[in-house]
């Protein structure tokens, strides 16, 4: 691989995807792996450093999941988080004793700044934790390096042998020097030279890419999203002419979206092909409301269009998606693996054939796609582009859907992200749109009466898209976003501004 590797094994903790970014954020190449991964298979992966993560588990529980016998014999520096930690102190002779309370959230720690994990450091600082047992006697040749009030070994190290262990999470921003002890355990205790940079990763991928496709065909479906533009550039690069994209235009795309995409994939040396379907699923659609149906429809009628055209083209090898890490880690716990159905509609296609998948994303987190994007020139619009459903604004228009609902909501929906780029909200709220509710209601424009559409807008601040609370949308701004949709788009007289948390709501409305 031509870089260094950092294990982080995982004992199925909450945060350890966090952990593996904040790892790669500080320039160090690192895989998640199951905790019951076979010590030869650890060997062979040659790392530099190795983190146990957190977990849920009691370290005696019976059915508790230990480390590989052995580990600790390979001469590799190790970190323990949490679990990690007491499970670490407990293999190597130390004890864990059942906490009476659970000490839960910020706690002012003390530090040992002499301890390599803390060089640098403030004394004394806020520390995340979350545990409920606790190390009770140390291991030999252990001390302790930090305590807090609550927690007298708060964490342990022998720096003889390169074992720190810490029980609260540095991985997590509440954490207040969490990336600085990470960064510490990489560069001061395993010695990581930080070789791990988006350019190295683009140019080593490219080249891998051209030696295993060589002269195959690949074949890729471009939705126009985060992942599937930066694949497309990535293969782009790697084997031009032997790249078809298919970008299936359903119709159902936010106003000019379609034809940025083409402007931008058109441009590069592959093949392009976009295929216009919007009147076949909109007939598809005609007088369906369920959100349900609306959805299979969807995603069926685009594995067909997508079929139709890949039949076209004639031979493929290759099927290339844009597969992310989180996608593919596999819990400690015993979790099975994700596959991501290209476009997020359909599934595989069947009747393709092809002789491998290909997924030049699989390592990546989001952060480093967007990163890897920029590094191969693809606009800023598709790199932070949000979210988008693959059913698209159908999934936005309540009740049955025809073109001029879409256009109405499309001109709707163009105002209020006008209007937040304006204002200089785009990377602030995670993601906003407009909903055509199927609510008419009375109002008065000039000297008429007006019988008229309602306009839902909905921002939501999240991280990782399972809970959001609403945006808090200045109000001037709120007024101004409305103001432009009564006066811009036909047949719309209100305008009203979702203020439920997820959940109970959930952030698309259907
Ligand atoms: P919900 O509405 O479930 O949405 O709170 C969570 C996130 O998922 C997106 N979403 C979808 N994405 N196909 C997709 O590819 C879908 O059918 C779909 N439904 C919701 C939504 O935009 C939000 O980011």
């Amino acid at each position: 691989m031509g870089h260094q590797f950092i294990l982080v094994l995982d004992f199925g903790g909450q945060y350890n995807q966090l952990i593996a970014r904040r790892v790669r954020e500080c320039g160090v190449y690192c895989e998640v792996h199951p905790y019951d991964t076979s010590l030869e298979k650890l060997k062979a992966l040659n790392p530099v450093g190795i983190i146990f993560t957190g977990g849920p588990n009691s370290v005696y529980d019976k059915e508790s999941p230990q480390c590989p016998k052995g580990i600790f014999e390979l001469g590799v520096p190790v970190l323990g988080i949490c679990y990690g930690n007491q499970l670490m102190a407990k293999e190597l002779g130390g004890v864990v004793k059942a906490g009476e309370n659970r000490e839960y959230g910020r706690t002012e720690t003390q530090f040992d700044t002499s301890c390599a994990l803390f060089d640098g450091l403030e004394k004394s600082s806020v520390t995340w934790m979350s545990h409920t047992d606790l190390i009770a006697k140390l291991p030999e040749g252990f001390s302790i390096s930090a305590k807090s009030a609550n927690c007298p070994v708060a964490a342990i190290q022998n720096a003889q042998r390169n074992f720190y262990g810490v029980q609260f999470h540095p991985e997590v921003n509440h954490t207040q020097n969490g990336t600085k002890m990470l960064h510490n355990f990489l560069y001061k205790v395993c010695g990581c030279a930080g070789d791990w940079t988006m350019g190295n990763y683009a140019k080593n991928t490219i080249e891998q890419l051209r030696t295993h496709i060589g002269d195959g065909k690949v074949l890729l479906g471009l939705s126009g999203g985060v992942d599937s533009s930066v694949t497309a550039a990535l293969l782009s690069q790697a084997v031009g002419r032997n790249l078809t994209c298919i970008f299936v235009d359903h119709g159902l795309m936010r106003k000019n979206e379609g034809d940025e995409i083409e402007e931008v994939f058109s441009k590069r040396d592959i093949n392009f092909v976009r295929v216009n379907a919007s009147k076949r699923f909109l007939d598809k659609l005609s007088g369906v409301s369920d959100p349900e149906r609306k959805r299979k429809i969807i995603g069926e009628e685009f594995i067909r269009v997508f079929e139709e055209e890949a039949l076209k083209i004639g031979k493929v090898d290759f099927l290339a998606q844009g597969t992310i890490y989180p996608d593919v880690i596999e819990s400690g716990t015993g979790k099975a693996a994700v596959i991501k159905s290209h476009h997020n509609v359909g599934g595989l296609p069947e009747n393709v054939r092809f002789k491998e998948i290909v997924e030049p994303l699989r390592l990546l987190f989001k952060d480093e796609v967007r990163t890897l994007g920029a590094e191969l020139d693809l606009p800023d619009f598709l790199i932070w582009r949000q979210p988008f459903p693959g059913p698209g604004l159908a999934i936005r228009i309540i009740g049955d859907i025809t073109f001029d609902k879409l256009e109405l909501l499309r001109d709707a929906d163009a105002i209020f992200r006008d209007e937040i780029a304006k204002a200089g909200l785009v990377r602030d709220i995670n993601q906003y749109f407009a909903v055509l509710t199927d609510m008419r209601s009375v109002g008065v424009m000039g000297d008429g009466r007006t019988y008229d559409f309602t306009i839902a807008l909905r921002g939501v601040a999240t991280t990782d898209f399972m809970t959001a609370d609403w945006a808090r949308i200045p109000y001037d701004l709120l007024a101004r976003i409305s103001e432009r949709i009564v006066n811009e788009v036909r047949n719309v007289n209100r305008v009203v501004y979702d203020i439920t948390s997820k959940p109970p709501a959930t952030i698309e409305w259907e």
